[in-house]
């Protein structure tokens, strides 16, 4: 397989959206099935068998040496932020699939799995990775009832797209199972551009916590209120929206609203009520938490000054994640393959599925150059020989792997 393929297949996963200008795939959408279906060819031509889990992920699957040996699993998502770009989490998928079909015919000690996971984002119900966490077994039963923005819950979502609930534990791996989880995935930030290198070992994930944040106060008309008068939960919240900035900047954390309703919303009254985001990540997790108490200290405080009252409450939290010694060594190892003898390492500011896989097998991940660091939009690019080069370290990382354990 060669990267040319590769990126040919992300143009053509791009063309499988809910808008018909850009791209948004949500988990669980008709999309998400369409996706799955047209990875699914391209695992079957990889020689691996596949089926679609009880949470909706894409799995394929070849034998190792023996029939039911421990699984080594590759993987990344399928699923989108809104208005996105076609290679954060899809590259990843299709780079798996790439090395799988470059081993095809290549005995190896271990079963060799790639994993399109149905959801990382959590753009469609809020809390992320729930493709991942599925398959990790950490599933709390209270996201049933999460909500869409239409107020379809996941569990009709899941009905909807001919999954049972009730049969989700049939997703679960078990940690024997397993020998591991390997992903690759654009880096999401300018370390490589900067330095001019095409690959990177990833030695952690940061940890991460999303909270709905709500500031309350009362509506009414934009002519007939004096401003003494006034209790307006948005520009109580564009406050908090500065403080978020300011907070983060001087704890060094990376804190961001991305996205915010005012209600009743309409251009001559007063907003009521305001329920906006909070996505706060952080290298360790004490930093993180440090910084979400003063935010919501520093919201409350804005709440009682202008008559308002603040709520929030947490959608979404996944703790910082470390790179296993072993497997970042082979991910080193075919980075330093390809050519480069003192590969860069740094920690991932953005999430991975990874994060949740961790929790029942050890993770590595190998990161490339995406162009001027930009992610989560529509201008994501890669270049190509970075991608031959990622295909031909991710291969040379799995080889050097079996070769530990034959
Ligand atoms: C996923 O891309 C995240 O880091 O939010
Ligand atoms: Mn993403
Ligand atoms: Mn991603």
């Amino acid at each position: 397989m060669r990267a040319d393929l590769v990126l040919e297949r992300c143009d053509d996963l791009a063309t499988i959206s809910s808008s018909p200008d850009s791209l948004t795939r949500v988990h669980l959408s008709p999309e998400h099935r369409a996706a799955n279906d047209m990875i699914e060819g391209w695992m079957r031509e990889a020689g691996l068998s596949t089926w679609q889990d009880a949470a909706g992920n894409l799995c394929g699957r070849r034998e190792g040496a023996e029939h039911g040996m421990p699984a080594l699993l590759l993987g990344s998502h399928i699923d989108t932020v809104p208005d996105a770009g076609r290679y954060d989490g899809m590259l990843g998928v299709l780079l798996a699939i790439g090395v799988a079909s470059r081993l095809q015919g290549v005995e190896l000690p271990f079963a060799l799995e790639v994993v399109a996971f149905s959801d990382e984002e959590g753009t469609r119900f809020g809390n992320a990775l729930l493709g991942s966490r599925a398959l990790a077994g950490t599933w709390d039963d209270a996201w049933w009832e999460l909500e869409d923005d239409d107020g379809l819950t996941l569990a009709d979502a899941f009905v909807d797209f001919g999954l049972d609930p009730a049969r989700l534990p049939g997703a679960f791996r078990r940690r024997e199972d397993l020998v591991g989880y390997l992903e690759a995935h654009i880096e999401q930030g300018p370390i490589l551009q900067d330095a001019d290198r095409s690959l990177a070992v990833v030695t952690s994930i940061a940890g991460a916590r999303r909270l709905e944040l709500v500031m309350t106060g009362r509506a009414g008309h934009a002519g007939g209120t004096r401003f003494e008068a006034r209790r307006d939960a948005l520009v109580g919240a564009s406050e908090v929206v500065v403080a978020v900035e300011r907070i983060s900047m001087e704890r060094g954390v990376l804190g961001t609203v991305g996205r915010i309703d005012a209600e009743p919303g309409g251009v001559n009254v007063i907003p009521g009520r305001v329920v906006f985001s909070l996505d706060l990540r952080a290298e360790a997790d004490a930093d993180r938490d440090a910084a979400i108490d003063e935010i919501v200290a520093a919201a409350t405080s804005i709440a009682a000054a202008r008559g308002l009252t603040f709520d929030h409450r947490e959608l979404y939290r996944a703790d910082a994640t470390y790179c296993d010694p072993g497997l970042r060594a082979a991910v080193e190892a075919g980075i330093q393959a390809t050519g480069d003898e003192h590969p860069l390492k740094f920690w991932s500011r953005a999430g991975h599925d990874g994060m949740a896989v961790a929790a029942i097998t050890p993770i590595a991940m190998l990161f490339l150059r995406c162009r001027d660091g930009i992610s989560h939009h529509p201008d994501e690019a890669v270049r190509e020989e970075d991608v031959a080069a990622a295909l031909d370290a991710f291969e040379a990382a799995v080889r050097q792997l079996a070769g530990s354990r034959s």
